[in-house]
């Protein structure tokens, strides 16, 4: 079996890139491999107007190394304030790429999000028509559902009830963590996607939870259990079109993370790349590794794949890479496989 691998330069359909001190901070971590992102809107306040999108992008762009080859795709916070026309306006003018529905209390700051989704439909019936999609938080927030449980319940809940009464409505179910979003998926149109993040194809439960709590493995939704691992590993090692990768790369300062209540998020920006290569590698999908980060979502965001390349080597001697990365908002701790890395991005 060759020893490198060429792909086109990858995206990363789903990543947060924070503000002020921590952008500066992680921005290169990303702008490093990969070409564009589709940037969260869960600042606080959140990026729910055009002009505020702008400026968000104006930040990130300011925030980049020098040279840097990466484009801010940027999205808006749909509340259930947000006006049908200046999403539309946004998105012609080329300024947001989607727009991101949190259910409200989902997740990290998800506050302003939705609490009744009759209240959007207006929204999502012009972006529907106008062809603007959809990124979705796929959890209930009704506390009498199980944490575990929460992304299949809100498929039947309020996913399949919203897409059967907005017809055309083009969705990305985010960082799906069940066999049963999977299924959801390829038992649907090509108007619906999904992006599976690299820490869910490596991490069950029981990372997080058997020996002792790990916070640096709590994200949302939080991993499920190992039958769950294994169908997110088929699908994005599949070929079906519909997978693609997004990070939901999400960095807290080290002090929040280890906290008595700890926020969500596991920051894979640094060495995402080489852990898919090893997952791919494992499934015995090294080939389908290049659409699965650098064809899938461009198809499904019309958008033209990169024209630049990467070239991946196995090397002998583990990849090393470090530990936290130190940001003027303190420390954040690399995601860690828990197995070491074979697979070197070259420069
Ligand atoms: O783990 C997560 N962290 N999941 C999310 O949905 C939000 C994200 C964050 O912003 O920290
Ligand atoms: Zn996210």
């Amino acid at each position: 079996m060759s020893d490198t691998i060429t792909l086109r330069r990858p995206d990363d359909w789903h990543l947060h890139l924070r503000d002020g001190d921590m952008l500066r901070g992680i921005a290169p971590e990303s702008a490093r491999h990969f070409a564009r992102a589709i940037i969260m809107p869960n600042l606080v306040p959140p990026v729910v107007t055009g002009a505020e999108a702008r400026a968000y992008r104006d930040r990130i762009l300011a925030a980049l190394p020098e040279g840097a080859d990466f484009t801010p795709l940027m999205t808006l916070y749909l509340t259930e304030a947000t006006e049908a026309a200046d999403v539309i306006a946004a998105h012609r003018d080329g300024l947001i790429a989607a727009v991101k529905l949190y259910p409200a209390g989902a997740t990290t700051n998800s506050a302003s999000g939705v609490r009744d989704f009759d209240r959007v439909r207006g929204v999502l019936e012009a972006m529907a028509e106008a062809g603007v999609p959809l990124c979705v938080h796929g959890e209930v927030t009704d506390p009498g559902i199980d944490i575990f449980d929460r992304e299949a319940v809100f498929i039947d809940r309020v996913l399949d009830p919203l897409r059967r009464a907005t017809p055309g409505l083009r969705v990305v179910m985010e960082h799906v963590t069940t066999a049963d979003a999977t299924a959801y998926v390829r038992a649907s149109s090509s108007d619906l996607a999904a992006t599976i993040t690299t820490h869910h194809l490596v991490i069950n439960r029981n990372h997080i939870l058997a020996g002792g709590i790990r916070p640096h493995y709590y994200c949302l939704p939080v991993a499920k259990r190992e039958s769950h691992r294994l169908a997110l590993r088929a699908a994005a090692t599949s070929g079906d079109a519909r997978f693609f990768l997004g990070t939901d790369s999400a960095p807290h300062p080290d002090p929040a993370k280890e906290s008595a209540c700890g926020c969500a998020g596991c920051f894979t920006a640094t060495n995402t790349l080489s852990i898919l290569a090893h997952v791919f590698e494992e499934e015995g999908a090294l080939d389908l590794l290049e659409g699965f980060t650098s064809l899938n979502g461009p198809a499904f965001y019309r958008l033209p794949p990169n024209e630049a390349r990467i070239t991946l080597r196995r090397q002998a001697e583990p990849v090393t890479y470090p530990a936290r990365i130190n940001t003027g908002a303190g420390p954040v701790t690399v995601f860690d496989p828990g197995f070491a890395l074979h697979w070197a991005i070259e420069a």
